[in-house]
């Protein structure tokens, strides 16, 4: 018999179970929160209230819809007052004991018809199952933060999931508004499997020394167009929580790309996890007060040299020159015309230090690579001045776009960011996780990317991305930047588009 779900606990009222509590109550269903003690039962409350508060203040809720949602919520400490919920979705720390606790407790408390689903974001939906009476009746409902916004859940079923357990949890998915994707228990399920490697990556290329912080998420956040950078959404997910995620994806994996970087675990044990404790990457403790923006100022050069081949480079002089700057065109073949210019600018995607050492003065030149409609990486060898940089950083400002640098490396930062993430969504096709189309709207609904990796891969072109990272292994020798034989294989046929190809 199908189920019905109108009464639901929700164990934990951090701000991921506050969160899905808000969510159930919006869509009308009755609510239990449950939470420890007094003291963090209360600081549930106040999320509640300061959420829902905030979509009255943003005109999306009437004060009195506030009112109702919140009434729709008991706040407990007592666990025994979920005997009698349809479904208890579980939002507890992610420490395993933890969860044996709570689960077999849940097991003896819930009435034998109850759905007991966990929220959690690295542990085995399996193992948690495991320690009930009812494996059958456990499912994994994984939620992504901030729950009431982002669109999508994740629906895990086990090996030992009732069959249509997971598309009655799907249709109350979409019951709350969200969308559902359904995946099997494997580490990360889909998101946090692409999503944290990406992540982890950007931890070990800011260590590296590739590029700043700031920089690397502008180049993530506006060059890309994701709603966030990545060290602004590690901490908004918490640096605890990612540093668990990444362990768990190694276990799996092996690939060293998931080892948590050495940096997350300095700010973890620092206890700097983020927004939750007001300082991670950032200090978020007096957010909202952003520096005045720095006067611009016109660089003093007579003369820049702009080496790239085709329609790029005259299109990037005519924009100099309409900025007023005297521009000279020289092909990576031939550097003679530029020799005497103050700046060589060359335009490319790939390392430039080959082409510094053939100036007289390869102290001048820097890389510039154009990323999207307002980006620029700006590039700088070994060799290159720091007055240089500055000059083409301020050149770029006056052009109308953000400067973004970095040192002179395989893919610079977006490239040795992205590439990766296409790879890795490729290769999770290749072993079954999900469909391309899935995978897509995963991304698309759980982090709010404006395209799935699937889309993104047949806008950039596949045998673009494949001679992307063809580079990248060669300059990092890291298996996992090889080109997923599925990739290599459909550009070598000719075939344009991985979704086409089913
Ligand atoms: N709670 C409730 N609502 C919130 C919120 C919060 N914490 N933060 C933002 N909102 C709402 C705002 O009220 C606003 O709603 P409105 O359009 O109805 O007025 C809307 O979200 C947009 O908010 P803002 O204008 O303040 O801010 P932004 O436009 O910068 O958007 C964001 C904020 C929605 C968080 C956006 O930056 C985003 O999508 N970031 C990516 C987040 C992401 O990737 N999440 C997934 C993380 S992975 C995960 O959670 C899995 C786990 O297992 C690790």
């Amino acid at each position: 018999m199908k189920r019905t779900f109108e009464t639901v606990g929700v164990v934990g009222l951090g701000t991921m179970g506050a969160g899905i509590a808000e969510v159930f109550a919006r869509a009308g269903l009755r609510v239990t929160g449950v939470e420890a003690d007094e003291n963090a039962l209360s600081r549930g409350r106040g999320h509640l209230e300061s959420s829902t508060g905030r979509a009255v203040a943003r005109g999306r809720m009437t004060s009195e819809q506030q009112r109702e949602v919140l009434e729709r919520i008991a706040f407990t400490t007592s666990r025994e007052d979920l005997a009698d919920a349809d479904l208890v979705v579980e939002a507890i720390p992610e420490i395993m004991e933890f969860k044996r606790d709570l689960f077999a407790d849940l097991d003896r408390i819930c009435k034998p018809s109850a759905v007991l689903a966990t929220n959690t974001s690295s542990l085995s939906v399996t193992a948690i199952a495991a320690t009930t009476s009812r494996p059958g009746q456990v499912i994994g409902m994984h939620f992504f933060n901030p729950a009431p916004v982002m669109r999508l859940v994740e629906v895990i079923r086990t090996v030992v999931t009732e069959e249509g357990l997971p598309a009655e949890i799907a249709e109350l998915a979409r019951r709350l508004g969200k969308t559902p994707v359904v995946a099997g228990d494997r580490a990360g399920f889909v998101v946090n499997r692409l999503l944290l490697g990406y992540l982890n990556h950007a931890c070990h290329l800011l260590q590296s020394g590739l590029a700043g912080r700031d920089d690397i998420d502008t180049a993530m956040k506006l060059g890309v167009g994701l709603p966030m950078g990545p060290f602004t959404l590690l901490d908004l997910i918490g640096l605890d929580t990612s540093y668990e995620v990444c362990e768990v994806l190694f276990r799996e994996s092996r690939d060293r790309r998931h080892a948590p970087a050495p940096i997350l675990r300095e700010l973890v044990t620092a206890g700097l996890l983020g927004r939750k404790t007001g300082r991670g990457f950032f200090s978020h403790a007096g957010e909202g007060t952003a520096p005045a923006p720095e006067a611009l100022s016109k660089p003093a050069i007579s003369l820049v040299g702009i080496v790239g081949d085709g329609p790029a480079a005259a299109s990037f002089a005519a924009g100099l020159d309409t900025a007023g700057f005297k521009a000279v065109l020289a092909e990576a073949s031939d550097l003679g015309p530029v020799a005497d210019a103050d700046l060589v600018i060359v335009l490319s995607d790939a390392p430039v230090v080959e082409l510094a050492v053939r100036l007289p003065r390869p102290e001048r030149l820097v890389g510039l690579h154009l990323v999207g409609e307002s980006v620029t990486e700006v590039v700088s060898t070994v060799l290159t001045s720091a007055e240089a940089v500055t000059a083409v950083c301020d050149l770029v400002t006056v052009l109308g776009r953000t400067p973004v640098r970095c040192a002179d490396r395989a893919g610079l930062v977006v490239n040795a960011l992205l590439y990766p993430y296409l790879n890795d969504a490729v290769r999770m096709l290749e072993c079954g996780y999900a469909t391309a189309a899935d995978i897509d709207e995963a991304m698309r609904l759980g982090c709010g990317y404006p395209a799935g990796p699937f889309e993104m891969l047949d806008e950039i072109g596949l045998a673009k991305v494949r001679d992307g990272l063809r580079a990248l292994y060669a300059e990092y020798r890291d298996p996992a930047f090889a080109p997923a034989p599925l990739l290599d294989q459909l550009v070598t046929a000719g075939v344009p588009s991985i979704r086409s190809a089913g």
